[in-house]
C-alpha cells in the first residue's frame, strides 16, 4: 500500500517535469508564461493530492463525481503528454544527429523552425487531451453487454442454454454514484438471465456514505437469484457491516460456501471462494457441500489458482479482479500479475475460466484505453465430448495454451512450460 501511495504520488509531477521540459521549451515562452504553464501542468498532476485535501483518502476521494473525472482527465492529460513528449524529444535528438552531417544551407531557417514546433506541441497537447477525455469516458460510462456461449460436454441436459449475467469490479464509488448503478441494474435485468453473478469488489467506502450508492442493486432481478463472492475492496471497505447491507438487498455472498440450482434430478453448484485478503479463503468448505454428481461454477475474485480449483471439480471458473488490464500494453503486465489471465476466455487443467474485464472502475484512476467495461451474459451449451480432448483424463492438464496467442505453453510430452508468443503466459 506504501508503495503504490508514493508511487502515485510521485507519478504525477515527475510526468509535469518531463511535460514542461519538452513541450514547454520547444514553445520558446517567456518567462511569465513558462511560470504559468509549469504552474498548471503541476496543478493537473496532483489529482491524488487534490484528492486528500478536499475530501476523503488519497485513492478514495469524497468529491462530486464532476470533479473527480474533471480532475481525472487533467491528472491522465499530463500523463500522456509526457509519454508523447518523451517520444517527441527522442526523435528531435535522432534528427538533430542527423542534420550535423548534413550542409549547413539546408537546415530550415530559425522562425520556420520555431512555428513547425509550436505546431507539433499545440497537436501533442491535443492529442493527449482527446486520449485523456476518452479514457475517463470510458471508465466511468456505462458498460457494453458483452455475450459469450461456454461450451461443456458434461454439462447437465436440464441446463443446455442456462444464461448467468457475470458483473465484476463495480466498484461503487463517489466516482460512480447510485445513477450509474441504476444504469448498470437496468441493462442486466434487460439480459433476462436465469443467475446474475457478481464476483467481488462492489463497492469503495463505507456503508454510511455508499449504501444510497449501491442500493439499486437490490432491483437485480433473475429466478435463480443474485450471488456473489467477496472481492479484496470489501475488506477495505468494513465487509462486517456491508455483508449485512448486501443480505438486506437480496444478494447473497457465499463466503466459502454454496448455492444449489436444480432442474428436476438436475444439480448445478454455485460455489463462492473468500478473497486471499481474507484469510479466510477455501474451497474445499464449500466443495464438501455439494454433491458429487452436480455441475459446478466457481466465484472467485482473482483469475489464479486454476489447478487446486479444477482439483475440486469446478469446471466453470468465474473472475474479475483485473479489470482486463484496463490500458491495452499495461494489460501484459497485469496479466503476469494473474498467473497469465486478464481478460476473457482460458481452458487449463480441464477448466473453463472466464475473466470479466470489469463493470466499473476504481474511483482512484477512472481510465480505460481500449479495454471498454463490460457486462457479461455467459450462456451455457452442452457439446459432444469429441470436441475436448482434455475431458480425456490421459489428456488433462497435459495440453495448457495461451488464450491470447494460442501457442502451446506446456508440452504434452515433456511437460516442461515455456513463454508464449505474446508473452502473456510464462511459467
Ligand atoms: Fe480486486
Amino acid at each position: 500500500m506504501r508503495f503504490f501511495l508514493i508511487f502515485f504520488l510521485t507519478l504525477g509531477p515527475v510526468c509535469a517535469g518531463i511535460a514542461f521540459l519538452t513541450a514547454g521549451r520547444s514553445l520558446c515562452l517567456g518567462r511569465a508564461a513558462r511560470i504559468a504553464l509549469g504552474a498548471a501542468l503541476l496543478a493537473c498532476s496532483l489529482k491524488f493530492t487534490w484528492f486528500g485535501v478536499f475530501g476523503g483518502h488519497v485513492f478514495l476521494p469524497e468529491l462530486p463525481s464532476r470533479a473527480i473525472h474533471v480532475l481525472s482527465v487533467a491528472y491522465d492529460f499530463v500523463l500522456v503528454l509526457a509519454a508523447l513528449g518523451a517520444v517527441w524529444a527522442s526523435g528531435r535528438w535522432v534528427v538533430r544527429l542527423a542534420r550535423r552531417v548534413r550542409p549547413t544551407d539546408l537546415r530550415p531557417a530559425r522562425g520556420t523552425d520555431l512555428t513547425r514546433r509550436r505546431v507539433i506541441t499545440g497537436g501533442l497537447a491535443c492529442v493527449a487531451a482527446g486520449v485523456a477525455a476518452k479514457g475517463v469516458y470510458d471508465g466511468v460510462r456505462l458498460p457494453d453487454v458483452v455475450k459469450v456461449e461456454l461450451e461443456f460436454p458434461d454439462l447437465p441436459p436440464a441446463f443446455d442454454g442456462y444464461r448467468i449475467a457475470h458483473l465484476s469490479d463495480l466498484h461503487v464509488s463517489a466516482a460512480a454514484r447510485a445513477d450509474r448503478t441504476v444504469g448498470v441494474v437496468r441493462l442486466v435485468n434487460d439480459c433476462k438471465p436465469d443467475l446474475i453473478a457478481i464476483t467481488g469488489d462492489f463497492v469503495d467506502g463505507t456503508a454510511d456514505r455508499r449504501s444510497v450508492d449501491v442500493a439499486p442493486l437490490a432491483d437485480l432481478r433473475a429466478p435463480d437469484g443474485v450471488v456473489g463472492c467477496t472481492g479484496n475492496h470489501e475488506y477495505y471497505s468494513g465487509w462486517a457491516v456491508w455483508r449485512d447491507v448486501f443480505r438486506s438487498y437480496g444478494i447473497r455472498v457465499l463466503e466459502n460456501e454454496r448455492l444449489l440450482v436444480r432442474r428436476g434430478n438436475e444439480t448445478l453448484a454455485v460455489l463462492g471462494e473468500n478473497d486471499p485478503v481474507s484469510r479466510d479463503s477455501d474451497i474445499h468448505i464449500a466443495a464438501s457441500m455439494v454433491p458429487h454428481w452436480a455441475f459446478r461454477i466457481l466465484l472467485a475474485h482473482r483469475p489464479t489458482r486454476l489447478a487446486e480449483h479444477a482439483a475440486y471439480g469446478v469446471r466453470l471458473q468465474l473472475s474479475g479482479h483485473t479489470h482486463g488490464g484496463a490500458v491495452r500494453g499495461i494489460d501484459r503486465f497485469v496479466a503476469r500479475a494473474n498467473e497469465g489471465h486478464v481478460r476473457g476466455v482460458y481452458r487449463e487443467h480441464g477448466l473453463t475460466l472466464y475473466v470479466n474485464s470489469g463493470t466499473g472502475q476504481w474511483a482512484g484512476f477512472p481510465t480505460r484505453l481500449g479495454v471498454p467495461p463490460e457486462i457479461t451474459l455467459l450462456t451455457l451449451r452442452k457439446a459432444p465430448e469429441a470436441r475436448f480432448p482434455e475431458m480425456n483424463p490421459e489428456n488433462r492438464a497435459s495440453r495448457v495454451s495461451c488464450a491470447m496467442c494460442g501457442d502451446v505453453v506446456e508440452c504434452p510430452r515433456t511437460k516442461r512450460r515455456k513463454r508464449c508468443r505474446s508473452q502473456s503466459v510464462s511459467f
